[in-house]
């Protein structure tokens, strides 16, 4: 199945959009690679401890990470304390805590049984923490030459082999936690040239080795890992004082891989015909579903056109003949009769036009950021550049954010233009740093290193300040001296009665019906950055999120533009607010959604991790509901705009 690693997918986007491809021989910045003598010595750095699906059942039951120099945990600091190594931006806000360790690795040269340091002495208290995050299913993230270190995996349905990022705190025996405290540290290594080598795979196999007096230090020798495995694992006591040395052994191997293709064998997708099958199948029915509706739309909305025009000329040419121009009348009815009123200033403009300047910013964001994934820019060694990139996206944007909301503000007639101002560059950023800064108390108060310091809080405040918020202000400047967009008709004085109309053209069933449409096509993919975000996976299927978001586009513009053409024939012309929602009611389903892949899938140990991911998949699909009820509201304007243009009104 070598279509689904990361090379083919490559090669196939090439083929379809002459990129680049990521496995091809030139480098990134942040791609290059190191080469090491032999002897040089190879840095090697701790990240910090990531909840894992848990052994006992698969699922994940926790959302707190810890910092890997968590005092419980007693891991050995290097001399003179751990260090942080400068990280994005975007790695830091995506939970990364790098820093320096006590491990040293010369390229080339095996290690065996070196203990890190002295005794560490787990006290009751500290047993009680590290069993339990052992039942969690915590594990290790080890960085070498930026290489995460990988447990050895057997997919089980092509039984093909691959490595995956981190590994076990410890596991659970017979009921009992056993914390691991030897590692055998087994490193891929290319020859790149003479005396040139290169990290290319890292894996750790680590083990549970009782009792310190196994452990000769000054031999370098764990005797009971060598005479085969005869060692009793350790757990630790919650009674009294556990002694604990951790060791490690390191093992070289050359290794046939090249740099440029090291990280393929950490991108494995299980079960890729599933994935595969259902991105065809929901493609297919979008396809077909945008085919309907452009062919109805098209063939009705031609015959309407002419019938009015028709119906105009008629009236015109037998100017006499009453009868005629009332049979004429008579037969009006449906979208045209509302062309007094359909371009009238929709209830609360200035927050529609807030939401839709936002949207547009987050469209645009969005786009060019899986837009650059796709062509390889982003790639998984650079950590945290895909939310750095985000972040710039979105800054950067703020001024098409500004423009978008003052030129429809203009457009739907508004006046309060200072609030237009001011609330565009505030509202949803203002609620997703709320949001994000309340998450964070959570967090901050369980101890945990997912808390984003204040610092980079600071750093993200400052961004928005001094280089978002002026962005957005001169686009809405440049909004608001174009001169506003002229509507087709004229508006009436007097607004027209709206006939009642029911069934699914009221407001809550046509936003169900309409909303699971879009939902439907990108589905599949959000399952699986779901799990790329809860269990501390690599997500790199921007291929096919690709396609997703260009699908996701279509359907939510058909099935809006659908929705308000019915609506209008039912002669009710609020259809902004109802565009926007329309297609917004995707987010309900995403919520939905999110809410199964708790039941199935995760299985929390405190309300705390509950509440966290409440709050994290409520604001995710706010984000989702104005980024689609933008993408509805502008597909339902530009229709509304060509088919009042084209029938003509005296
Ligand atoms: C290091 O250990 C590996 C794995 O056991 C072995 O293949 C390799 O030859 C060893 N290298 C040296 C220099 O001894």
């Amino acid at each position: 199945m070598r279509i689904y690693d990361l090379p083919s997918w490559g090669a196939l986007s090439t083929l379809l959009l002459l990129a680049p491809s990521p496995s091809s021989a030139f480098y990134f910045p942040g791609m290059a690679p190191t080469s090491y003598k032999e002897g040089d010595k190879v840095p090697m750095y701790v990240n910090h401890l990531t909840p894992a699906d848990s052994s006992v059942d698969r699922k994940l039951r926790s959302v707190f990470s810890f910092d890997y120099y968590h005092p419980p945990f007693h891991f050995c600091q290097p001399e003179g304390g751990p260090k942080y190594i400068r990280e994005s931006l975007g790695s830091i806000l995506f939970g990364d805590r790098i820093q320096t360790s006590p491990f040293v690795l010369h390229m080339g040269k095996n290690e065996s049984c070196k203990a890190m340091c002295k005794e560490q002495t787990f006290s009751p208290r500290d047993a009680v923490f590290v069993n339990s995050r052992i039942y969690q299913g915590y594990d290790l993230n080890w960085l070498i030459d930026g290489l995460p270190a990988a447990q050895l995996l057997k997919d089980p349905d092509s039984d093909k082999e691959f490595y995956s990022p981190g590994f076990a705190l410890g596991s659970v025996a017979d009921n009992q936690p056993i914390l691991n405290n030897h590692y055998d540290i087994v490193i891929d290594y290319h020859e790149a040239g003479k005396n040139n080598f290169r990290v290319v795979g890292v894996l750790v196999d680590p083990y549970s080795i009782k009792g310190s007096k196994f452990v000769d230090i000054d031999k370098g020798e764990c005797p009971g890992l060598e005479s085969g495995g005869g060692t009793t694992p350790l757990t630790l006591s919650e009674e009294k004082d556990t002694g604990v040395t951790y060791t490690y052994s390191v093992y070289w191997r050359l290794s046939p891989t090249p740099f440029a293709t090291r990280w393929d064998k950490y991108l494995h997708v299980y079960d890729p015909k599933i994935h595969w099958f259902s991105l065809i199948n929901s493609a297919v029915i979008v396809t077909f579903l945008i085919g309907m509706v452009s062919t109805i739309l098209i063939r009705t909305l031609r015959k309407d056109i002419a019938r009015y025009n028709r119906l105009d000329q008629f009236a015109l040419d037998d100017f006499g003949s009453t009868s005629a121009v009332e049979d004429g009348v008579q037969e009006d009815s449906g979208w045209k009769l509302v062309h007094g009123d359909v371009f009238r200033s929709p209830t609360n403009p200035l927050f529609l036009s807030i939401m839709l300047g936002n949207g547009a910013q987050l469209f645009m964001m969005a786009g060019l950021t899986i837009a650059f994934a796709l062509l390889g820019f982003l790639s998984p060694s650079n950590r945290g550049s895909l939310a750095t990139v985000m972040i710039i996206f979105y800054t950067v944007f703020g001024f098409i954010g500004g423009y978008v909301s003052s030129r429809l503000y203009k457009f739907f007639g508004g006046e309060k233009w200072k609030q237009n101002f001011a609330y565009t560059p505030f509202a949803l950023p203002g609620l997703v740093f709320a949001v994000f800064f309340l998450l964070n108390l959570f967090v901050w108060a369980r101890a945990s290193s997912g808390a984003v310091p204040f610092s980079t809080m600071l750093v993200i405040v400052l961004i928005w300040f001094l280089i978002s918020v002026p962005l957005s202000l001169a686009g809405s400047w440049l909004g608001f001296k174009q001169p506003a967009i002229e509507p087709p008709v004229r508006t009436n004085q007097i607004p027209r009665q709206i006939p009642p109309s029911g069934g699914y053209l009221r407001a809550f069933p046509s936003m169900a019906l309409a909303g699971v449409l879009p939902f439907g096509a990108i589905f599949v993919e959000l399952y699986f950055i779901m799990n790329s975000i809860w269990f501390s996976k690599v997500y790199y299927m921007f291929g096919f999120l690709f396609i997703c978001y260009g699908l996701m586009i279509m359907t939510c513009a058909a099935v809006t533009v659908l929705m308000i053409y019915f609506l209008l024939c039912a002669e009710n012309y609020h259809w902004q607010w109802r565009s926007f929602c329309t297609a917004g009611a995707s987010a309900a389903y995403v919520f939905l959604a999110a809410i199964l892949y708790w039941v199935k899938d995760l299985s929390f140990g405190s309300w705390t991790s509950g509440v966290l991911y409440l709050g994290y998949s409520a604001l995710l699909s706010v984000l989702f509901f104005v980024l689609t009820g933008t993408i509805g509201f502008f597909a339902s304007w530009l229709f509304v705009l060509k088919i009042y243009k084209s029938i003509k009104v005296d």
